[in-house]
């Protein structure tokens, strides 16, 4: 029993206190009947490396290019020449290097004013007064000397911000680091690197972090936005994406096995969102991996959710080249998927499980779960699946394989045919797990909140790997995270809770976009160089998320609201936690009217004397949260008494209201 709560005998006579009137809805949760298991995966996180999610986001390194080995190498670089300098800058290749192969040579006659160079970050780079900034190069003097490294960081107007001096450099490769303390806070800071004396320096990885990074790991995440997801205890993080895991060609898909390992030989590839939507180019958007499969297993644990990396499967993107690897060259790929496994779960002298152990972590990640493939369709894919499934079946049974359905289940190639196809195949192979995607406007998610219910129940679980309303269309660049969105979200999970026995997992996409830096929009989480806030997308997420309960409770609504043209618009699902001994209701009232309910807990033989209750609403389905009002949509929590067994409630106008109650039937 919950500390404070006292229990409320229920005697028969007490029963059915409240009834309901015209135009009331009754709502009976069923709470001596409980179902399916709800799994601890039910609410996850999707991330990818999109809207700058990964580099100019989650990643905190504040140089973009550090180490020149974008294709235009000396992208996000200027260099500077003041009055009385004389110098020039250009790039080298290292001739026996693969990765990392590029450094630059700063060749100078004369300081004057100032010689140097200066890097913007992502779109600025976020400075906070009062904290500590760690910076590193690699360097080495080739030519006259000495020669000193003056390193700036500067506001607007090349306002100081902080600096500090590096010497001594020798004809020798070496790393020089230095801790510099912002004076002052700046969303759009610079990094400026002035040469002083005459002579040839080279640098490489030029790099710059903030010291306060996520579990103050160096070289590490943004805090900030990784507070995000911790607070949303999500049950899964599914990784790297996305169409990401595919890239345009075959030659810049994921491959897990380069973003492991020292961050400076982790080989940059370009990012396929860089220029994929005309209306929003972004051609300095290259994945430096910084962020890479350690970092995202590490990040699983350190969320306390299953990890759930989703690898290449011989395929690129369907909708750009959808270039395939002949089926006798398929072997490379379902080898790294082999020692993708070896690498999380093996023991620390295994081949892979090693270089784990050496990036700092012996023990095994425990991988449960693994996607063959992203937004894959068509015979071809089904060929490949097969052959990856025979192989990690034969080596791995545990493993829990995921297989794809594309984009949308309806609306892709070939529409409802195409799905038919592959749900055929996915039966007869006895598939763990099928991939649904949904990315459809409002109404779509308001029409469709009973989808799953009659869904074919054959063994297959599903999970909803990607989601989200879209308010004027697929990925369009006017689409808002408005409430109606967040709304029509919030109904369609009422649905997906609803049917746990057979939706084990689910997820919204995309998860973040930095405001400056995105491609895609709706998206979960914004944010800035500087700040962050949720969308109401990401409370409704959420707020599923800390009220996931551990059973299905039976639920039915009679005469649900409608809006006034007939439809029907009020949704409920509810669990119940085993550890709290809490029913848990979710109820959407996605008319604009209130609706009066009677809440009737069937079965129940005991009741607290007051349920727990958090609302999330607007009476504007346009409403938004932005920077200036990040919780203008954000739950509110109240207490509200409960005399028996039934007892009535007014859900407010387009909202989603959780009520938690003390609850036993024996
Ligand atoms: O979430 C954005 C993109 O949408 C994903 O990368 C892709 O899988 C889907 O088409």
């Amino acid at each position: 029993m919950k500390t404070g709560w006292t229990i409320l005998a229920l005697c028969s006579v007490m029963l059915g206190l409240a009834t309901a009137s015209p135009g009331q809805t009754r709502i009976s949760v069923q709470v001596d009947q409980p179902g399916a298991a709800i799994r601890p995966t039910m609410w996850g996180v999707f991330f990818e490396d999109i809207n700058f999610g990964a580099d100019g986001g989650l990643y905190a390194e504040l140089v973009k290019n550090r180490s020149f080995e974008f294709p235009d190498s000396i992208m996000g670089w200027s260099r500077i020449l003041q009055s009385g300098s004389e110098g020039y800058i250009y790039v080298e290749k290292y001739p026996e290097k693969q990765t990392n192969a590029h450094f630059l040579r700063m060749k100078v006659g004369k300081t004057g004013r100032g010689f140097g160079i200066s890097n913007g970050g992502f779109r600025g780079m976020g400075i906070r007064e009062g904290k500590d900034y760690r910076f590193r190069v690699r360097a080495r003097l080739t030519a006259g000397g000495p020669m000193t490294l003056r390193v700036e960081l500067a506001g607007r107007g090349r306002r100081p911000l902080a600096e500090t001096k590096l010497d001594r450099f020798t004809s020798q490769w070496q790393e020089y680091t230095a801790v510099l303390r912002a004076k002052s806070t700046e969303e759009k800071a610079r990094l400026n690197l002035f040469v002083e004396g005459s002579g040839t320096l080279d640098l490489d990885m030029v790099s710059l972090f903030p010291v306060d990074t996520w579990k103050d790991r160096e070289g590490g995440l943004r805090a900030d936005l990784v507070q995000m997801l911790a607070e949303m205890k999500p049950g899964f993080l599914r990784f790297p994406g996305g169409c990401i895991v595919e890239g345009r060609t075959l030659d810049v898909r994921y491959q897990w096995k380069t973003t492991i390992g020292d961050p400076a030989d982790r080989k940059l590839i370009v990012n396929r969102w860089n220029t994929e939507f005309n209306h929003r180019l972004t051609p300095d958007y290259y994945q430096s991996f910084g962020l890479g499969f350690y970092e995202y297993f590490l990040l699983s644990e350190d969320l306390g959710a299953e990890p759930m990396p989703i690898i290449n499967c011989g395929m690129a993107c369907q909708f750009n080249t959808g270039e395939l690897a002949p089926m006798d060259e398929l072997g490379p790929y379902v080898q790294d998927a082999l020692d993708l496994i070896e690498f999380a779960n093996g023991p620390a002298d295994s081949g892979w499980g090693r270089k784990r152990a050496e990036m700092g972590h012996p023990e095994p990640f425990g991988l449960k779960l693994l996607g063959i493939g992203n937004e894959q369709w068509g015979p071809q894919y089904i060929e490949r699946y097969k052959v990856f499934v025979k192989a990690i079946q034969d080596k791995y049974p545990d493993i829990q394989l995921i297989a794809g359905t594309g984009s949308d289940a309806t609306i892709f190639p070939n529409g409802q045919q195409e799905i038919d196809y592959l749900w055929s195949q996915y039966r007869r192979l006895k598939a763990d797990i099928v991939d649904e995607h949904f990315y459809r406007r409002p109404d779509w998610f308001l029409d469709n909140a009973h989808f799953y219910d009659n869904y074919e129940r054959d063994g297959s679980e599903i999970f909803v790997g990607e989601y989200g309303a879209q308010s004027i269309g697929v990925a369009s660049p006017d689409n808002r995270n408005n409430w109606h969105t967040a709304l029509a979200e919030a109904a369609f999970m009422t649905g997906l809770e609803r049917n746990a026995d057979l939706v084990t997992m689910s997820c919204y996409a995309p998860l973040f976009c930095h405001v400056d830096g995105w491609q895609w929009r709706p998206d979960l989480i914004w944010f800035d160089n500087l700040r962050v806030f949720g969308t109401p997308n990401y409370y409704v997420q959420k707020l599923f998320s800390l009220n996931r309960g551990d059973r299905v409770l039976p639920v039915a609504v009679a005469e649900p609201a409608t809006t006034p043209d007939g439809k029907p618009r009020f949704y409920a699902s509810s669990v119940y936690d085993e550890t709290s001994n809490e029913m848990i209701l979710k109820v959407v009232n996605a008319t604009g009217e209130p609706v009066r309910a009677i809440i009737q807990t069937r079965g129940a033989k005991t009741v607290g004397l007051q349920a727990n209750v958090t609302v999330l609403a607007s009476d504007d389905l346009n409403d938004e949260n932005s920077f200036e009002a990040p919780r203008k949509i954000a739950p509110v929590e109240s207490r509200v008494p409960v005399r028996s067994a039934e007892f009535r409630y007014d859900f407010r106008p387009y909202s989603m209201t959780i009520v938690r109650l003390m609850c036993q039937s024996q």
